[in-house]
């Protein structure tokens, strides 16, 4: 049997942080080997709020290091960028000509990321969420692996494809394949550094409120010693009155590797200034490996363009034959 397919992404805004790769990446690497995988950096969701067309391409590219740094290997995986592929803009119109406008207003993170930018919303952000579904549905997609904030948007993904499927398709022959999400529960939220009650966010003015997966060890002490905790001496998960803390032992687990019942015995009785410091010890030992290889990657840019060229060229293939099905199942002629 073959295997069953896996796509996810994520935008070359901003620099990476560790709600990225707990949160996404850092599964993908798990998983890769039981799927076939295409990770694409999104960059043309990249541009749904105001962007620097100067970094641009540069964060792209970074991105796709980055990837390959934190350990994607391309025996299962493909590595792309979306828009270098046009089948991702030609299906997002067509799904856009499906999708009820009603459906986009209610999404909350265009509700969240409009009333940012106020009187300036560019139909790109509230189009977001079409561009997702098309990037997901062109690829016949099992599974796809992201952080809890994507949830709603992968539900939509669901209706726009059943909605696709009631109009243009049959029982027995479906014209796409709906897509389940995978979102572990461990590190699909991992909340600011300032506030434990909000998401680590790129978007978030403050640097102090996120590691970077590429801060220096100096920037990561930093960062954790100005932290925001509580007066409370012993650490414990899930009090909802210490949302810090939960959030600060998590990281902890997740980057220690540790299990959760492991973490809580040993922090039980730990005050902040013993935390802190084996908090930032282990952030900086997870890091540095990937933050090496990072270097060795972005050192040698011809090769990771032939690795980007190679992976367009197979995600290319399987996309331009979902978007012939479905302009076939529209009604489209067939290009002469
Ligand atoms: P982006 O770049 O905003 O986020 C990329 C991934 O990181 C996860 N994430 C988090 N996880 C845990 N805690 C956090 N604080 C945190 N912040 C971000 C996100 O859930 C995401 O998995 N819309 C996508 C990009 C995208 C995509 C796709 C994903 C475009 N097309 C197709 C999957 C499939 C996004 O949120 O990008």
């Amino acid at each position: 049997m073959s295997k069953q397919r896996v796509l996810s992404g994520v935008q070359p805004t901003g620099n990476l942080h560790l709600g990225n790769y707990l949160g996404a990446i850092r599964n993908w690497v798990e998983i890769q080997q039981q799927y076939d995988n295409f990770f694409c950096v999104v960059d043309l969701h990249a541009i749904t709020v105001p962007h620097d067309r100067a970094t641009l391409a540069d964060n792209t590219y970074k991105v796709a290091a980055l990837y390959l740094a934190c350990g994607i290997d391309l025996a299962y995986s493909t590595i792309f960028i979306q828009s270098h592929i046009p089948a991702h803009s030609e299906l997002t119109w067509l799904l856009n000509c499906i999708t009820p406008l009603n459906w986009l207003e209610r999404m909350i993170q265009f509700k969240e990321k409009a009333l940012k930018q106020g009187e300036n919303v560019g139909v790109g952000l509230l189009d977001y969420p079409v561009l997702m579904a098309a990037d997901i549905l062109l690829y016949d997609t099992d599974k796809v692996p992201v952080g809890e904030d994507q949830k709603q948007h992968l539900e939509l993904t669901r209706d726009i494809a059943v909605r696709v499927n009631d109009q243009f398709g049959s029982k027995d022959k479906p014209v796409l394949k709906l897509p389940d999400p995978l979102i572990r529960t461990e590190g699909a939220r991992v909340m600011s550094l300032t506030d434990g009650t909000s998401k680590m966010s790129k978007s978030d003015p403050s640097e102090m409120s996120r590691i970077n997966l590429l801060d220096p060890p100096e920037a990561i002490a930093k960062k954790i010693k100005r932290c925001k905790t509580d007066p409370v001496k012993g650490l414990e998960f899930d009090n909802p009155e210490r949302p810090e803390c939960n959030n600060l032992l998590t990281l902890y687990g997740l980057l220690s590797g540790k299990p959760k019942s492991e973490v809580a015995i040993e922090c039980q009785d730990m005050g902040w200034g013993q935390f802190k410091p084996l908090l930032t010890e282990t952030t900086i030992e997870a890091l540095k490996p990937i933050q090496e290889k990072y270097q060795m990657i972005m050192s040698d840019r011809d090769y990771l363009k032939s690795i980007l060229r190679d992976g367009r060229q197979k995600a290319e293939a399987v996309a331009n034959e979902t978007l012939a099905r479905v302009k076939s199942a529209f009604g489209y002629s067939t290009p002469l």
